[in-house]
């Protein structure tokens, strides 16, 4: 049963509309500043490796689960999974999913817009000159001190929040598409640039070394395996609903699977392109690739600062990194906002602006972690900020995933999967059973299970003693 041919919030005008707002949304600061950073933290190679096959075999039908519940639904999360379940006469629980990607959303935000903040900071820096033939202690200290101010951190994480609430409140469909037009291939020319550099710049061996020569014996660390999933979650959007609900404003004639797979590759490509990009500039400069996430904002500048009108690329460079990050927190507030709308019947504005609050607040104790609560930990060693991060990118959104998952591949009528999906022959549907429905959600509870077994483990022996 079709639900709904068009969503009462917009629709994209083309397949290819589509494509360049969900690229929009998955390439963000978490390619070219997280990444790179998170595969320095965990030695390289083998987080590479683990991260590709899980956006291979995880990400990639997680997605289509993701576009194609949305598009039968064609409403925010919450009310597509509330319709669905409905329709399915499935266990209204199952909205579950909706709710909790809201949460997630929330908290994604909230520090989000506090590193994108830190890109348009230095857009500033960099188009003064500041990395003018700078050395990499200049660019170190430069970013020290500029972390040690909670006022400017605040300054720019609250620039960064209005802008987005202002688009936002626009709505999704109009306006952005012209933007990402122009903006994504630009930024794509600049990695290249950026590129170029790496390779001549006498660390290049060594970086691809750093990224692609796997170290086995760093899957025996349990962490990695969450983490490096955790990233392939993160990086495509997917998870918390965002993906859902771009999914609800699909037109119908479009291909779910081909379309999921160029938005994937344009993902990765990005990604592995930005540490491409940055790891040869820490190796030719003796930097410590496991600097964590002042990684980009110390190498890119560097660089930058050694090419000819490196003032003028690097501004642009970062301009454009804020764009992406801008492109990518839209998608991050529309499950809430859409839902919000939806059951109030309220003015877009002014629920834009009521969740850009609340983000805001929250993102002040990211702010802080980096200067006055450097030394709070949450749980053993991590800050505010870390624990924020942790929780939603490597628990909430690979359970939100999971589930979703699940519920595309054996809760929805046989019917509406097929017509969604455009699955004529019987071989395609058993193997899109068998990847989306089997192997994606057991990858991701086995990596939940080994990650988390340590932990669990230690709950209960803890238990057991205190019962003596
Ligand atoms: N994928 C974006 C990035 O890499 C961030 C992002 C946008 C996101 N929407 C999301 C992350 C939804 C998780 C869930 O920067």
């Amino acid at each position: 049963m079709a639900l709904a041919s068009e969503s009462r919030h917009g629709m994209w005008s083309s397949r290819w509309l589509f494509v360049l707002a969900a690229a929009g949304s998955a390439v963000g600061i978490g390619n070219i500043w997280k990444f790179p950073y998170m595969a320095g933290e965990n030695g390289g190679g083998a987080f590479v490796l683990i991260y590709l096959v899980c956006v291979a075999l995880v990400g990639i039908p997680i997605m289509m689960s993701e576009v194609l519940l949305g598009r039968e639904g064609r409403s925010s999360p919450i009310t597509t999974m509330r319709k669905l379940t409905e329709s399915a006469k499935r266990h209204p629980l199952w909205v579950f999913i909706g709710w909790m990607g809201v949460l997630a959303g929330f908290l994604i935000l909230s520090y989000y817009a506090v590193v994108a903040g830190w890109a348009m900071n230095y857009v500033w820096l960099t188009a003064a000159g500041t990395f003018d033939n700078a050395t990499a202690e200049v660019a170190s200290t430069t970013f020290d001190a500029f972390l040690a101010s909670p006022w400017q951190l605040i300054l720019w994480q609250t620039l960064f929040m209005i802008i987005t609430i202002w688009i936002i409140g626009r709505g999704v469909t109009q306006g952005l598409e012209t933007a990402i037009r122009l903006f994504m291939p630009m930024l794509f020319l600049l990695l290249v640039t950026l590129l170029v550099y790496a390779v001549n710049s006498g660390g290049f061996e060594q970086g691809v070394a750093f990224m692609f020569d796997v170290d086995y014996s760093a899957f025996a660390k349990p962490e990695i395996w969450i983490i490096a999933m955790g990233q392939a979650f993160f990086t495509l959007s997917l998870g918390m609903g965002a993906m859902m609900a771009y999914g609800a404003y699909v037109p119908e004639n479009v291909n779910i699977g081909s379309t999921v797979l160029t938005i994937a590759i344009l993902d990765t490509s990005v990604a592995v392109g930005a540490g491409l990009a940055i790891f040869p500039i820490v190796f030719a400069n003796g930097l410590d690739a496991a600097q964590g996430p002042g990684l980009m904002f110390v190498t890119v500048p560097l660089a930058f600062g050694q090419l000819p009108l490196g003032a003028v690329f690097g501004t642009l460079f970062f301009v454009l990194v804020s764009f992406a990050a801008l492109t990518s927190a839209i998608s991050i507030s529309e499950p809430a906002l859409a839902y919000l709308v939806e059951e109030y019947n309220a003015k877009r504005k002014r629920v834009a602006i009521s969740l850009g609050v609340i983000c805001w607040l929250l993102g002040l104790g990211s702010v802080f972690s980096f200067n006055l609560w450097a030394d709070v930990h949450i749980v053993g060693e991590l800050t505010f900020f870390d624990f924020v991060d942790y929780v939603s990118q490597n628990i909430m959104l690979p359970l939100g995933g999971m589930l979703i998952a699940i519920f595309a591949v054996w809760l929805l009528p046989k019917t509406v999967l097929a017509k969604q999906l455009g699955i004529e022959s019987r071989a395609v549907s058993v193997l899109w059973k068998f990847v989306g429905g089997i192997l994606a959600p057991l990858c991701v509870l086995a990596v939940f299970v080994y990650t988390l077994w340590p932990v669990i483990a230690e709950l209960v022996a803890r238990v057991r003693e205190l019962l003596g």
